[in-house]
């Protein structure tokens, strides 16, 4: 089975892109992370890339101006270093900038990202305080498909992770970033093995011997 081709696209610490060079180097995995591309030059992810002997280029969205042109140029520079590795699958792992549904159609059913709450609930920024906040006893992770809206899109798998008595966002944070590392490797494995296919907006599991859909059950 030839491995699918994944860019990763990333905008800081690039914890998530580890995780997935980390199986990919196993050699039963589907994938192989062909491109990682950062939106900022100074995201310490590259340097895990590089480290790892992956291309890598940096396509700084500032650089393109403001407004819906400066999106579309952004974009289309994204689209080309895309085009030019033959990449089947775009993973967001830590990606902070929003898709316009021009993007998002161009690959439709091809982008996945990974959010740090048990979506659709919390969406955006500062998740981890905001659970907190409303006082949420179960917290996770979930790895989707991407639409045009933010933090939006058909679940391809989550995890979820026990909201402790006194806990703090940034404990929470790093309990559902362990959550997180198994979770990505997880969903792109089942998706570039053709057991999660997206059809008609929802995602549907080949259920061989048992093994459904990734989903964790909390742990205290
Ligand atoms: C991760 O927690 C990821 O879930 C989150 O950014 C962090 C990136 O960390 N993504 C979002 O909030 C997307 N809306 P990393 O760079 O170490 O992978």
């Amino acid at each position: 089975m030839s491995r699918k081709r994944l860019a990763v696209l990333i905008s800081g610490r690039g914890s998530n892109l580890q995780a997935l060079i980390d199986a990919a180097r196993a050699q039963d995995y589907p994938a192989e992370i062909a491109l990682v591309v950062s939106n900022l030059a100074n995201a310490p992810g590259l340097g895990l890339a590089e480290g790892a002997g992956i291309e890598t280029e940096v396509i700084d969205h500032r650089a393109f101006g403001k407004g819906a042109a400066g999106k579309e140029a952004f974009e289309a520079a994204l689209a080309a270093a895309v085009d030019a590795r033959r990449i089947d699958y775009l993973c967001l792992a830590g990606f902070m900038r929003l898709l316009s549904a021009a993007f998002v159609g161009r690959f439709d059913g091809r982008i996945l990202n990974i959010h740090p709450s048990l979506l659709p609930a919390f969406k955006g920024l500062n998740v981890h305080e905001a659970m907190l906040a409303a006082g949420v006893k179960v917290a996770g992770c979930t790895v989707h498909f991407v639409t045009a809206g933010m933090d939006e899109g058909p679940i391809i798998g989550q995890a979820a992770v026990a909201v402790l008595p006194n806990d703090t966002a940034d404990a929470l944070a790093q309990r559902i970033l362990a959550e997180e590392h198994k979770l990505y490797p997880t969903c792109v494995k089942l998706l570039c093995e053709g057991r999660a296919r997206l059809e008609g907006g929802r995602v549907i599991f080949e259920t061989v011997s048992g093994a459904g859909p990734p989903l964790h059950n909390p742990r205290a």
